[in-house]
Order: C-alpha cells, then structure tokens, then sequence
C-alpha cells in the first residue's frame, strides 16, 4: 500500500541503526521484545518481522526515523542486507491484519504516508489559519511564489458534516491538494526573515462545502493541531516567480483571499533584493477579518518607502450599497495612483493570484484570447497593452489560479 522505504545502516557491534527516509513513530519511541509483540502497529510489525527473519535479534527500538536493532551476537553483511531488506518494504506488503482496530489502521495509514509535522498554527480565525509545515528530511531551496502539495488521508475525519462520496478503497487514499508557500515576511523584530527556514509557512482558508463541490482537504486539515501528522510534497515548483522581473521594474501584486500566500513570499524576496522600482500590493477580501497579514504588512509599508499595501472588503456594512473589485480599481484609476506611476507595460509586471473570475484568464484560440464574459483583470491589462505570461511565451502579466471555473 505504501512507499519503499530508503535505509541507511550503521552497525555498532551487537546493536545496528537504521535510519529511515520518514518517521515511523511519534515522539514517543516504541521498544519491542520477542515477548511484547501484543501491537498492530507499523513498529510492532516491523519488530515480528526482523524477529522471524533473524533468532538472533532480541531488542527492537523504533524512534521517529531510526530502528535500532539489537543482537546476541555481532552484524555481519548479510544479517545487515536482511534486516534493511525488511524495514524498506515494510509499507509495501504491509496490510494490517482483519480484526485490528481501525483506529490502529489508521494509525498505520499516518506513518506510512506521513512524511511531515504541522509544526506551527496562526489560527487568525477558526477558518483561516497561518501554518508552518516541518518536513522529515529538509527540502531543496526553491523560488518564492512556487507551490507544492498538502494531503491528509480520506480517513482522517472532517470538521463538517458533508459526505465525500469516496469510491471503494479510496478512504486509504489521499486527498492531495496545491499550496503556494507564504512567507512571514519579518522577525519579531521586525527584521526580513531568511528566504529558506526548515519549516515552510502556508496560508490557508477552510473551504464550506457548497452544493455540489464536497472540498476534501480543508475541513479534515482544520481538525489537526500542532504536533500532527501530514503529507507535504518535496517538490516545489511553479513559473509564478520573480524570474523575468529588472531592478526598475515597477511591481503590483494583485490577489483575493488566500492568493496573498505566494505575493508575500515574493514582496520579501524584492525587498531582501532592495529592489529599486515601486511595490504595490493590494488584497481583496470579503471582511477585514479575513486579512491576516496585515501588521507584517504595515511594518514593511513603515520600513520601505517604495513598498505600499492596499486592502479592500466586499462584504462589510459599507460594501452594500456598492461593491469594489480589483478590476474597478484599475478601471478608476486608483492602481496607478497608489502605485505612483502609469500602468506601463514597457516597465511593470503584475501579479495575480487567487480566485479565477478576478483573473479572468482567456482561453487561447488560433485566432487569440478569447475573455471570459465577466471582466477580469487579464482583459483590462491587455487592452493596455500588457502580454499574459503564458507557456513560452513570457509576459509581464503572471497569474496563479487556485481553482477553475466550472
Ligand atoms: C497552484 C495552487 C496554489 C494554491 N495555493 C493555495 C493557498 O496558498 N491557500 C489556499 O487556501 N488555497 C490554495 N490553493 C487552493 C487549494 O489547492 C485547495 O483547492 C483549497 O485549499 C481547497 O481544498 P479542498 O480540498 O478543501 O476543496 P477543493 O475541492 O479543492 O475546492 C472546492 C472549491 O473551493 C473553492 N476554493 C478552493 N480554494 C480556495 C481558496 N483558496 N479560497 C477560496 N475558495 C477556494 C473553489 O470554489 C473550489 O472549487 C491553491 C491551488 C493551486 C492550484
Ligand atoms: N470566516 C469565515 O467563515 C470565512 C471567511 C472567508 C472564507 N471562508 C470560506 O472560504 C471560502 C471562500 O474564501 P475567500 O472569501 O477567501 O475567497 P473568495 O470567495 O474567492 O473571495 C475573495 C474575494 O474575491 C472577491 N471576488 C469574488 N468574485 C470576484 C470577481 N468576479 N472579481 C473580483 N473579485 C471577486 C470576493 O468578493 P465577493 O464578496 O463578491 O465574493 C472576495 O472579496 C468559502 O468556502 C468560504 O465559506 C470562510
């Protein structure tokens, strides 16, 4: 059902360690004797196995991401290549026995495919959260704006009462879904952060179920706590990045929601650079609780004279009567008078990111971009003469949609 594991063995007389690419246990370590054997779990089906593949081994100690094995006489190559043999297909001919509890399966399932801790939780409100993943093993540097994946199994359970409808066997499966790594921006002291920490900051709104869309990921990860369990992918990838941008540049972020996580990441990386153009960076939200950034941000706007931070609301009391979107910002005027120069394509790059009707990417036929009927903002740069960054084609108009629309 799982993954091979990859194991590194380092043998010390009668005892050998084994380091393991992902943990196989909480905190806690598990010891196992030849008589305690009384578990279902991975560990405890590990030590069955290396207790029956070697009379020799009287000690099994699992810890996190090292078994270390004991026996009653000194390793040799082959008890080595035997017992790494059994811990690296342990996920692979692992199927816990009928009768075992299912919390214990599930237990399983965790340490089989688990490979990170929610190291950290900024619960701005109940359903917005600041989160910082750890990984097992550290990740490779990557760019600012880039994503990777999150997955929780479909058999951790959901913060709302909806049905996910799963097909048979796919509650052993993972719900896998896209996250744009954030970025805290700033210290306690108000000081840039490094562009690499060894836990990585995601910024996330719990998705309500609608009437036909049953969201999968969100409502099961809004159930877990600092210290749990989850899967985060090791590839971090993306063309939503600064690649392309010229120390001059003028820079406007644009995004809704959530779609502020990547801007961040990248408003940090130019300002570590000391960028030299004008940053502008607004956030259209439904209500100012829905803002969680805001103080990092109005440090930086204190700090850095040529960075400035916009936000607006639709749905508060004052939104009533008429609602703002980006698009009539640009529309009015007001993105150029907050970013203190003209929109010119010749010296700008625009970002956006978030929900796809603000967008408003065009389909792409042999006789050019068709636009969606509703204006977004891919339509109103372009007649000003902007180019979307498209497959080869690079452009100054870089955009991150979180969903399609159906
Ligand atoms: C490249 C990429 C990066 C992403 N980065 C982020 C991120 O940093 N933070 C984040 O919260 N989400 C992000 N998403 C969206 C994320 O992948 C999930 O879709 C989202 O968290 C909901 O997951 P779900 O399984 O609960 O619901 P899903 O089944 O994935 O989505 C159900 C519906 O919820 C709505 N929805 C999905 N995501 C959002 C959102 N972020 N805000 C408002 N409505 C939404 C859409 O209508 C969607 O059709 C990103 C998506 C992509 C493709
Ligand atoms: N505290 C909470 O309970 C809470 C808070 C936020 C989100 N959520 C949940 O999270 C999900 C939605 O998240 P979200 O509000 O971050 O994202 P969202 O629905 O994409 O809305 C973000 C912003 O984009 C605006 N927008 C919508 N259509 C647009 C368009 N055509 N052009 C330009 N802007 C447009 C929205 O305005 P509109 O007002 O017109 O939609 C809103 O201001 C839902 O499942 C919701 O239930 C819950």
């Amino acid at each position: 059902m799982g993954q091979l594991i990859e194991v590194e063995a380092s043998p010390m007389g009668t005892v050998a360690l084994f380091s393991t690419d992902r943990s196989l246990t909480g905190q806690d370590g598990v010891e196992i004797s030849p008589d305690a054997l009384d578990g279902a779990d991975p560990p405890h089906e590990l030590a069955r196995r290396l207790f029956d593949a070697d009379q020799l081994i009287d000690h099994v100690h699992v810890l996190s991401n090292t078994v270390s094995v004991r026996r009653r006489e000194s390793w040799d190559d082959e008890a080595i290549g035997r017992a790494s043999e059994i811990i690296a297909y342990l996920f692979i001919h692992y199927a816990p026995e009928s009768g075992v509890a299912e919390a214990d399966q599930f237990e399983a399932l965790r340490v089989a495919n688990y490979n990170a801790t929610l190291s950290h939780i900024r619960a701005h409100n109940e359903d917005l959260w600041v989160m910082r993943v750890t990984p097992d093993e550290p990740i490779d540097p990557f760019l600012p704006g880039q994503y990777t994946t999150l997955a929780l199994g479909y058999w951790e359970p959901r913060a709302d009462d909806a049905h996910d409808n799963l097909k048979p066997d796919q509650d052993q499966k993972m719900a896998r879904r896209s996250y744009s790594v954030s970025s805290s921006m700033i210290d306690e002291a108000g000081e840039l952060l490094p562009p690499h920490t060894p836990d990585v900051e995601f910024y996330i709104v719990k998705v309500k179920p609608g009437q036909e869309e049953i969201p999968a990921l969100t409502p099961r990860l809004f159930l877990k706590g600092e210290g749990d369990r989850l899967y985060m992918g090791r590839k971090f990838t993306g063309h939503y990045t600064l690649e392309g941008v010229e120390p001059d540049d003028n820079i406007v972020f644009l995004s809704t929601g959530t779609g502020e996580a990547p801007q961040n990441a990248m408003i940090a990386e130019l300002l570590r650079r000391e960028h030299k153009g004008r940053i502008l960076d607004v956030v259209c939200v439904r209500y100012w609780s829905d803002l969680a950034y805001t103080e990092q941000h109005a440090v930086l706007v204190d700090r850095y004279p040529s960075y400035r931070y916009v936000t607006i609301t639709t749905r508060e009391p004052e939104n009533e009567r008429k609602k703002v979107y980006i698009q009539d910002l640009i529309a009015s005027g007001r993105i150029e008078e907050e970013l203190g120069a003209p929109l010119d394509p010749a010296q700008t790059h625009v970002f956006l990111c978030g929900n796809p009707a603000m967008i408003g990417l065009p389909k792409w036929t042999d006789e050019g971009p068709v636009f969606p009927e509703t204006l977004g903002v891919c339509q109103q740069l372009s007649e000003k003469g902007f180019t979307i960054d498209h497959r080869k084609d690079r452009g100054n108009v870089h955009y991150e949609e979180y969903w399609t629309e159906r």
